[in-house]
C-alpha cells in the first residue's frame, strides 16, 4: 500500500523496500555531548549524549541552563533541553586523530535560557582558527527557517595539533549579548573524503578541497527518502529528500532499485562516501524523450554569496546496462560542468555506486546567491535514450582565504519570506500555461546550514524574475493579522480599476496610493506584519484611526495580478462572520494593493506551537474549528457558487481580538463543478501545501469541495496535537501528521500524541475527544466520496463542542435532533445568520477574466 506521507514525500508514487545496509567507518573518535547538561542522556533515536562539563577548558565561566520552554516539534529533550551558556569567551576541547578530518555538528535550540531573551544572542564560534560562525543569530536564524531548532555541521581539516578547540565568543557589538550551544558532535571521518574539484568556468583548474574546511550546505537522497542519521553508518549523516529543491513543474520520476540489481561499491570507493540506501533510489527525467529533450531537470539552491561551493553528484546506474544507453550534461549555474555523463561509462556496469565533485564559485553579481544544478540529455551523443539521473547530491561551501565559513544572518525581508515559505510550506507548479514565471524551490536558505533547513520542506514558490527576486503566485500570509471591524464595503466610485472587473471594482471601497502610504508610513519595512507569495503585509492605519492589514503585491508580477484580482472577485462579494473581510484596494501607479481588517490575533498556527504563546484551551480551540468550519461551510455551500479554498490551512485559519476564526486568503480559490452538468470536479494543476494535499487531488488533479475537507481534517489533528502537517526530522512514519495521528487512533494510543498543554490542563472529556478525532479522521478518507461534507464536520464539531460543555444528559437528545435537522437543511445548516448581505449581488461574474475558469454557475 503507498501511504500519503509518500505521494507527498517524493512527489512520485514510490514503493519502497529499501535494501538497508550499515556502513562501519572506523569508528575512532567520536563525542557526542549534551552542553549544560551534568549528567548526558540519551536521544530518541537511541544516541548516548555525554556531560559536556570534562571538555570545557579550565578558565571556562560558562553556566548551565535548562529551557523554560519545550517546543513540540523538537524531535528529542536531549541535547535540547539544556544549554550551556557563555558571558564571555570560552572553549571545549577534544583531543583528536591528527590524521583525519573533523566532523562538527552544532545544535542550537534558541529559546528562553535563565530568563534571558534569545533575540540579545550574538556570538561567533571559531574552531580550530576557522571562523564557523560570526555574528550568529540563532534565533533569528531559526524564525527565518520557522524551525524550533537549528543544527549546523562542518568538515574541519585534520588537526595536526591532535585537539580540537572550539571557542564560543559572545559578540561585543550588542548589549547583553551571550553564546549558547545545546549540542555538539565530533567525529572523525577519513581525510580522503575530498579530493581536489575541477574548477568550472575554467580550463584544467581544480580547488585543493582537501586542504579546506566546509560547511554542509545540502545533502540529499536525490528520488528517495529521508535517511536519519541512524541509518548513515558512524558519521550519522541526515540525508533529505530532493523534492523541496526541483525548479518547475517538471519533477521526471524517481526510481528505485530493483530486486534483480544489487547495489555494490566498487574496490576503489569506500562505503563512508555514502550509504546504499542513497544510490538505491534515483531521479530521472521520464519516459518521453521529446520532453526530455525540452526541458532541464533543474534543482535549486539558496546559498551565501561569495563563497566557493564544492558539488557532489552520487549516481548510481538501476536500470540501464549499456554505455551510451543514457547520456547528458550537467550544468552548474548555467556553466557546464560536464558534458555526456554516463554511469555506465564510469562505473563499468549498472549498480555501482559512485560520485563527481565539481567546484563552482558563487559571487554576489546580480544579487543571486544561488546555485542551480541542471541536467540535460547530451543530444549530439545520440545516447539510446535521451535521459538523465541522479541519486544523490551534497553541496559543500569552502572557507574563504581568510579562514572564514560564515554567513550573514538571515535578512529581514528574506527571512520573512523563507518564514512565510517554510510555514506556508507551499507548492505550486506554474499557473496554467500562461505563466513566463519560473518556479523555484527554496528550502535552505542563504544561512540555512544544509540538513536541519531542508527538514522544512516542501517549499516551492513561484518566482518570476530571478534578477529582483520578485516572487508572487502563492496564497498563504504568515502572519496576515487582520481582525474585528468589519466596515461594510459600499462602494465609493468605480475608478476604472484596469485589472478588475467593474463589478467588483464597484463593491470595494477604493483607496488612492497616498492614503496608503499614509497609512504605512511610505511602506516603512517596521510596519510589516507578513509577507506572502504575492508580496508584503503592513499594519496600516485608515481613515484616521481604523487598523488594517494591507498587502501590497510585487508591482509588475503577472502572477500577482491573477491573484489579486481573484481574491478581490472572490471577498468583494462573500459576506460572512468567517471570512476575512476585505476592506478595499488601491491600483495606482502600478501598485496593487488590498485592504483588509487587522486581525489581532494573528494566525492559529502561532497559537498552536513554535511561539510563546501562551496555549489555548481545549474549547477555545473547538471553538475556533467550529468557526474555521462555518466560514469553508459558507464558502462550499452559502454562495451562490460552490467555491473551493485550496488552500486551508491552519496560517490561513486568522483570529481576531475576540478569538472569532476567520478563513483567509481566497488567492488559490477556485469556483466548483457544475452539478447540473454531471461535471463532479474542477480539473486543474495541483496547487496547496504539502501537508495538507489530498491525496485524491493530487493523484487525479481533480478539485472537488472534499478536498477542502480533507485540508481540514489535518487541520484538526494540528489543532489536536500542536505539532505542524509535516514535519521531516522525525521518523518517516511520524512525518505526516495525518499518517501518524490515523495510525494512532488505530492503535488507541492518540492519546499519547495531544498536545501536552491539553493533557495538562482541565481534562477533555473521553466523549468530545473521542467525536473530535473521530471527525478528523474521516475528514481524511482516501477518497473524497467517502469524506464527510463540511456541513457534516460543522454538525460534529458542535456535537464535540455540547460534549466537552454538558458531558452528560442532554447531548445525545441533541444529536438525535440535529441529525433529523441536519436531514432536512443539509445544505444551509447553520449559516443562515451568518451570511450577510453583499451575497446577493453575486451576478454577472462572467465579466471578469477570473472567472473564464468557473465551470458553471449554479443555481440555488
Ligand atoms: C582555543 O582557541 C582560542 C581562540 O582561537 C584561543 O584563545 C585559546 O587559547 C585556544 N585554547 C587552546 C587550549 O588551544
Ligand atoms: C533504517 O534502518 C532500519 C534498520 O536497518 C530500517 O528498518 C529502515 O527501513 C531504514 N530506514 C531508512 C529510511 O532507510
Ligand atoms: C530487472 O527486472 C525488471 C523487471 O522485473 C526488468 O525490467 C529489468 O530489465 C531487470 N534488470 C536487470 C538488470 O536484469
Ligand atoms: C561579496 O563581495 C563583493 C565584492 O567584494 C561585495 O561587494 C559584497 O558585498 C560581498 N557580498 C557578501 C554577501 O558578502
Ligand atoms: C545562460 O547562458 C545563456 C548562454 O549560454 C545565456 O543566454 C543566459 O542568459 C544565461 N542565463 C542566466 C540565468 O545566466
Ligand atoms: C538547460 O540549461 C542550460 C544551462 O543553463 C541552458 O543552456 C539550456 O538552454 C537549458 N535547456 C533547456 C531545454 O532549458
Ligand atoms: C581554507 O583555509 C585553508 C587554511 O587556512 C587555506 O589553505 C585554503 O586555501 C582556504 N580555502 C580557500 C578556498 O580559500
Ligand atoms: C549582526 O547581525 C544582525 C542581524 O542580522 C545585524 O543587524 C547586525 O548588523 C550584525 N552586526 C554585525 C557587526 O555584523
Amino acid at each position: 500500500m503507498i501511504s500519503k506521507t509518500d505521494i507527498l514525500y517524493s512527489l512520485i508514487l514510490l514503493s519502497f523496500s529499501l535494501n538497508t545496509v550499515h556502513v562501519h567507518s572506523k569508528d575512532s573518535d567520536s563525542y557526542v555531548i549534551s552542553c549544560g547538561s551534568s549528567s548526558g542522556g540519551t536521544d530518541s533515536d537511541g544516541r548516548k549524549w555525554a556531560s559536556d562539563s570534562q571538555f570545557l577548558t579550565s578558565s571556562d565561566k560558562s553556566n548551565m541552563a535548562t529551557a523554560q520552554y519545550q517546543d513540540p516539534s523538537l524531535p528529542s529533550q536531549v541535547p535540547y533541553m539544556s544549554a550551556r551558556i557563555f558571558n564571555s569567551a570560552s572553549s571545549y576541547k577534544f583531543s583528536v586523530s591528527p590524521k583525519q578530518r573533523l566532523l562538527v555538528r552544532l545544535h542550537f535550540y534558541p529559546t528562553s535560557y535563565n530568563s534571558l531573551d534569545p533575540s540579545n544572542s550574538y556570538f561567533d564560534v571559531v574552531a580550530n582558527g576557522f571562523t564557523l560562525l560570526h555574528n550568529f543569530s540563532a534565533s533569528i536564524t531559526a524564525q527565518a527557517l520557522t524551525q524550533a531548532y537549528i543544527m549546523r555541521e562542518f568538515s574541519l581539516i585534520p588537526p595536526q595539533s591532535g585537539y580540537l578547540n572550539i571557542t564560543f565568543i559572545p559578540s561585543s557589538q550588542h548589549d547583553k549579548s551571550y553564546a549558547f550551544v545545546n549540542g555538539i558532535e565530533v567525529i572523525s571521518m577519513p581525510a580522503d573524503m575530498f579530493k581536489p574539484a575541477h574548477l568550472i568556468g575554467f580550463q584544467d583548474q581544480t580547488v585543493e578541497v582537501q586542504s579546506s574546511s566546509l560547511q554542509t550546505m545540502f545533502r540529499l537522497n536525490v528520488g528517495g527518502q529521508f535517511i536519519p542519521t541512524t541509518n548513515d553508518s558512524g558519521l550519522s549523516r541526515t540525508w533529505y529528500d530532493d523534492s523541496p529543491y526541483l525548479f518547475g513543474a517538471a519533477f521526471g520520476v524517481t526510481s528505485e532499485a530493483g530486486k534483480n540489481v544489487s547495489i555494490k561499491y566498487p574496490p576503489e570507493m569506500p562505503g563512508y562516501i555514502a550509504p546504499l540506501n542513497v544510490y538505491s533510489t534515483a531521479r530521472s527525467m521520464g519516459p518521453d524523450p521529446k520532453i526530455n529533450q525540452n526541458y532541464n531537470l533543474t534543482w535549486v539552491f539558496s546559498v551565501d554569496a561569495n563563497f566557493t561551493y564544492v558539488v557532489r553528484f552520487h549516481f548510481c546506474e538501476l536500470q540501464l546496462t549499456k554505455i551510451n544507453q543514457r547520456v547528458f550534461d550537467i550544468f552548474l549555474n548555467n556553466r557546464t560542468a560536464q558534458k555526456s555523463a554516463d554511469a555506465i561509462a564510469w562505473a563499468g556496469s549498472i549498480g555501482v555506486p559512485l560520485y563527481k565533485d565539481y567546484a563552482t564559485v558563487v559571487n554576489d553579481r546580480d544579487g543571486d546567491e544561488e546555485i542551480w544544478v541542471a541536467l540535460h540529455p547530451s543530444v549530439s551523443e545520440k545516447p539510446e535514450y535521451y535521459d538523465s539521473i541522479l541519486n544523490g547530491l551534497e553541496i559543500f561551501k569552502l572557507n574563504d582565504t581568510r579562514g572564514n565559513l560564515a554567513g550573514p544572518n538571515p535578512e529581514p525581508s528574506k527571512m520573512l519570506q523563507e518564514a512565510e515559505a517554510a510555514a506556508a510550506s507551499n507548492f505550486s507548479p506554474p499557473p496554467e500555461s500562461k505563466s513566463k514565471g519560473e518556479v523555484i524551490g527554496i528550502a535552505g536558505g542563504a544561512a540555512g546550514g544544509a540538513a536541519v533547513v531542508a527538514a522544512v520542506c516542501f517549499v516551492v514558490y513561484i518566482k518570476k524574475k530571478r534578477k529582483n527576486g520578485m516572487e508572487s503566485g502563492m496564497g498563504a500570509w504568515l502572519p496576515l493579522y487582520g481582525n474585528s471591524h468589519t466596515s461594510t464595503i459600499s462602494g465609493k466610485s468605480n475608478t476604472g480599476s484596469s485589472h478588475l472587473s467593474s463589478l467588483a471594482a464597484g463593491l470595494c471601497r477604493h483607496f488612492s496610493l497616498s492614503e496608503i502610504k499614509h497609512g504605512t508610513k511610505n511602506f516603512d519595512e517596521s510596519q510589516v506584519i507578513g509577507v506572502g507569495g504575492f508580496g508584503k503585509v503592513y499594519k496600516g492605519i485608515i481613515d484616521g484611526g481604523t487598523q488594517v492589514a494591507i498587502k501590497r503585491s510585487n508591482p509588475s508580477s503577472e502572477q500577482g495580478v491573477n491573484e489579486f484580482q481573484t481574491e478581490i472577485e472572490m471577498l468583494s462579494k462573500l459576506r460572512h462572520k468567517h471570512l476575512v473581510s476585505l476592506i478595499g484596494f488601491c491600483e495606482e501607479d502600478g501598485e496593487m494593493v488590498l485592504v483588509y481588517d487587522y486581525m489581532a490575533n494573528g494566525t492559529l498556527r502561532e497559537h498552536l506551537y513554535k511561539s510563546n504563546q501562551p496555549p489555548l484551551s481545549w474549547k477555545q480551540r473547538l471553538e475556533i474549528c467550529i468557526g474555521a468550519a462555518r466560514g469553508l461551510h459558507y464558502l462550499h455551500t452559502g454562495a451562490r457558487y460552490t467555491i473551493i479554498h485550496r488552500d486551508v490551512k491552519t496560517t490561513n485559519i486568522l483570529l481576531d481580538e475576540n478569538w472569532v476564526a476567520k478563513v483567509s486568503d481566497f488567492g488559490l480559490s477556485k469556483t466548483g463543478p457544475n452539478i447540473s452538468q454531471n461535471q463532479t470536479h474542477v480539473s486543474t494543476v495541483v496547487k496547496g501545501s504539502f501537508g495538507y494535499l489530498d491525496p485524491e487531488y493530487f493523484r487525479r488533479q481533480q478539485l472537488t469541495e472534499k478536498s477542502d475537507v480533507y485540508s481540514f481534517g489535518v487541520v484538526l489533528f494540528e489543532v489536536l496535537c500542536a505539532r505542524p502537517a509535516l514535519n521531516a526530522t522525525l521518523p518517516k512514519e511520524q512525518v505526516s501528521l495525518a499518517d501518524w495521528a490515523i495510525h494512532c487512533r488505530k492503535k488507541g494510543i492518540l492519546g499519547e500524541i495531544i498536545d501536552p498543554h491539553l493533557k495538562a490542563g482541565p481534562p477533555i472529556n473521553p466523549e468530545c475527544l473521542k467525536k473530535f478525532s473521530e471527525t478528523a479522521e474521516k475528514c481524511l478518507a482516501d477518497h473524497g466520496l467517502e469524506r464527510p461534507s463540511m456541513g457534516d464536520v460543522l454538525w460534529n464539531l458542535e456535537f464535540a463542542l455540547q460534549l466537552h460543555e454538558n458531558p452528560d444528559g442532554e447531548a445525545v437528545v441533541a444529536q438525535d435532533k440535529a441529525n433529523d435537522a441536519y436531514a432536512i437543511h443539509n445544505s444551509t445548516l447553520t449559516v443562515e445568520e451568518e451570511s450577510t448581505a453583499s451575497e446577493a449581488t453575486v451576478e454577472d461574474l462572467n465579466t471578469s477574466a477570473v472567472f473564464s475558469q468557473i465551470v458553471n454557475p449554479r443555481g440555488r
